[in-house]
């Protein structure tokens, strides 16, 4: 009804519904916030953990590799690799003789290259995809392969 709707109601409804989705964006940010550190438990952030993080972006693992959906498709999701290879008992062992092993001479499959890292930070990498695995990512990928 144009007649109705005089340039108050239009003002009203201009501040009114500024007002409430400000204030619907202040209390969602809020509610993030307080969710994310146990999400993320970054409490148990180590300095292997950072270390290892370190190596992972200094050698590119993320332009063949997704972690957690992100990064590039050429090779398998990472962000489950410690629970698909052996878990807390064999990842650390699974990595170092996977890291090792590169890269794979088998035909028709694709190649990963050797990095030549050092023990310690094969470790580190260990620790950083174990971390990983554990951040709360609403379950994502789906399954456990890559
Ligand atoms: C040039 C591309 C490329 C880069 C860079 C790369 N990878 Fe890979 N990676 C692959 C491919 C391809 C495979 C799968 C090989 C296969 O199945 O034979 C693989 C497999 C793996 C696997 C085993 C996955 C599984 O499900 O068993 C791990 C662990 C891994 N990569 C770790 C790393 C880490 C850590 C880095 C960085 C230091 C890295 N990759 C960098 C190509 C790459």
């Amino acid at each position: 009804m144009p007649e109705k709707f005089s340039k108050n109601a239009a003002r009203n409804i201009y501040y009114g519904g500024s007002l409430f989705f400000i204030l619907l964006f202040l209390a969602l940010t809020y509610q993030t916030t307080q969710a994310l550190p146990q999400r993320d438990h970054r409490d148990q952030l180590t300095e292997a953990v950072a270390r290892g993080k370190e190596i992972w972006e200094e050698n590119n693992c993320i332009g063949c590799h997704t972690l957690m959906g992100e990064g590039a498709y050429f090779a398998p999701e990472l962000a489950n690799v410690f629970d698909r290879r052996g878990g807390e008992q064999a990842f650390t062992a699974f990595l170092k003789a996977w890291m090792a092993a590169q890269p794979l001479d088998v035909p028709g499959r694709r190649k990963m290259p050797q990095f030549n890292l050092s023990e310690q930070q094969v470790e580190d990498l260990a620790e950083f995809l174990k971390w990983t695995s554990k951040i709360d990512d609403n379950n994502w990928p789906p399954n456990i392969e890559g």
